[in-house]
């Protein structure tokens, strides 16, 4: 129940006829409309007469009105409430100049499946929520102490030192924390950077399979988007148009086959972006999760020309919920980048950011990552070992980040959404290849096992397997 101290906005100024048909007209529309709900009390007649500067008579006269239609209800001691069956007019009533088909959205809530290999999610377990919540308190301390005004629009300064910092430690990447700026997520950030350099008809490269809310951002932005294809070496640059003003790659740990760009084609990459006047957008989303060899270095350390915009992103290695990532672009587009972010949100959260700087620089993160990496090794050694020796499934080597992906070969034609279906009526979430291919389909499975907990991974290999021995 919302607080019924809360003054209801009431315009008694405007409107036909006397104060009480006016008063009438506004509560009924609020009821009808949905401001004021089933079962809500209605403010006292005394407190509503003073907030109006009306007599409570004429306040009480409305209220018998209100109850003699059908619309409110009195309760003796308790006050006036808004009645239970109160008609509401439905929403879809009021007119849109929009119509009604726009913002249609995907519902996000899942069920939370038997056996979790949904891509892309953390550990939420894994999430250290006592340093989390007293850096967040020591942080809104010093904001308010500070006087909570808004944040720098590229990020609270400890962020950026700590994301600096970071990157520098896990990935090589060396960056002063001027050269950072924050963002909601990698998504904002590559967002950000296509809203700042993009025209309509401007062309745009994605790996192909790829991440398709990236290439949805460049096409929102008018962009034509082309593909590069992505064979073991990872993305391959060879065939890019000269005119190409964007490539879009994920270079450490390719979304979502899993394969690492070899060292040439990032060679050709940033020699032909060099040429050819091109930015490179960097997406190393989740490669600090990395559990063999040793990375190849990003893009961003062999790039001598200054046509790489690094992005990262807190949404696997703590999680998505956060909408914390970053973007490092070269040196000339901090400015405008930093400019985008303040116009697009104002700079999101600086409480939040603080807090998360906090966190890196007492060495809590450093501490968490250290863990995570632990027991997304072990995960990914049981499931790469479980799901190797099966006649159906071609593995495509990985070690890093938080999924697998498959191929299964020997199946015909539509056996991998078939895979898939059969395998949720049993509990068990995984997702197909082709959902992330946008114009030459692709049969393989993609496997999470960042939610799901070792010990029902041979369980859930068990049930994957005898899906397969079914749908096969
Ligand atoms: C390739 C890729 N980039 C970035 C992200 C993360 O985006 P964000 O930081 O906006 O949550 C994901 C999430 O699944 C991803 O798969």
């Amino acid at each position: 129940m919302y607080d019924r101290r809360v003054e209801l906005l009431l315009d008694l100024e405007h409107g036909e006829g006397g104060l009480a048909d006016r008063l009438y007209r506004q509560l009924s529309a609020a009821i009808l409309g949905g401001r004021l709900r089933p079962g809500e009390p209605l403010p006292p007649s005394r407190e509503l007469a003073a907030q109006l500067r009306v007599s409570r008579a004429t306040v009480t006269l409305v209220y018998e009105r209100l109850i003699a239609e059908g619309h409110c209800t009195a309760r003796v001691g308790a006050g006036t409430f808004v009645s239970e069956d109160a008609r509401r007019v439905p929403d879809g009533s009021r007119p849109s100049v929009w119509g009604r088909a726009t913002g249609q959205v995907a519902s996000a809530t899942i069920a939370r499946p038997a056996y979790d290999f949904r891509v892309g999610v953390p550990d939420a377990a894994l999430f250290p929520s006592a340093a989390w919540r007293r850096q967040l308190t020591h942080e809104l301390d010093a904001h308010l102490a500070r006087g909570a005004h808004y944040g720098d629009a590229a990020g609270h300064t400890l962020l950026r030192e700590g994301i600096a910092h970071h990157i520098g430690v896990a990935r090589s990447v060396s960056a002063a924390p001027d050269d950072v700026v924050v963002t909601a997520g990698a998504i904002q950030a590559i967002d950000l950077l296509a809203r700042v350099l993009l025209r309509p008809g401007d062309a745009v490269a994605v790996e192909e399979p790829g991440y398709p809310p990236v290439r949805q951002v460049f096409e929102a932005h008018g962009a034509r988007v082309i593909t590069m294809p992505v064979d073991e070496e990872g993305a391959d640059p060879s065939a890019l148009p000269p005119k190409t003003r964007l490539v879009y790659v994920t270079p450490s740990h390719q979304f979502p086959l899993g394969v690492v760009m070899s060292r040439s084609r990032r060679l050709t990459l940033l020699e032909w972006a060099a040429r050819n006047r091109a930015l490179v957008i960097e997406d190393d989303y989740d490669s600090e999760h990395r559990f063999r060899d040793r990375p190849l270095e990003p893009l961003h350390v062999l790039d001598a020309d200054g046509v790489v915009a690094y992005v990262g992103t807190f949404s696997k290695s703590l999680v998505p919920a956060l909408r914390i990532g970053y973007a490092i672009p070269p040196a000339g587009l901090v400015p405008a980048l930093r400019r985008a972010r303040e116009l697009a949100d104002g700079g999101g959260d600086p409480v939040a950011q603080g807090a998360l700087g906090r966190l890196i620089a007492s060495g809590e993160f450093a501490a968490h990552m250290r863990r995570a990496r632990r027991t997304y090794r072990g995960r990914h050694r049981m499931l790469t070992e479980a799901l190797g020796d099966d006649e159906h499934l071609r593995m495509i080597p990985s070690s890093a980040g938080l999924h697998v992906c498959a191929e299964v070969p020997s199946l015909p034609s539509g056996s991998a959404r078939r895979i898939r279906d059969a395998a949720a009526v049993t509990g068990l979430a995984l997702e197909v290849l082709d959902a992330y291919c946008a114009e030459r389909p692709r049969e393989g499975l993609v496997l999470g096992f960042g939610a799901i907990p070792a010990e029902h991974i041979p369980d859930g290999v068990r049930a994957l397997r005898s899906v397969l021995r079914r749908v096969s």
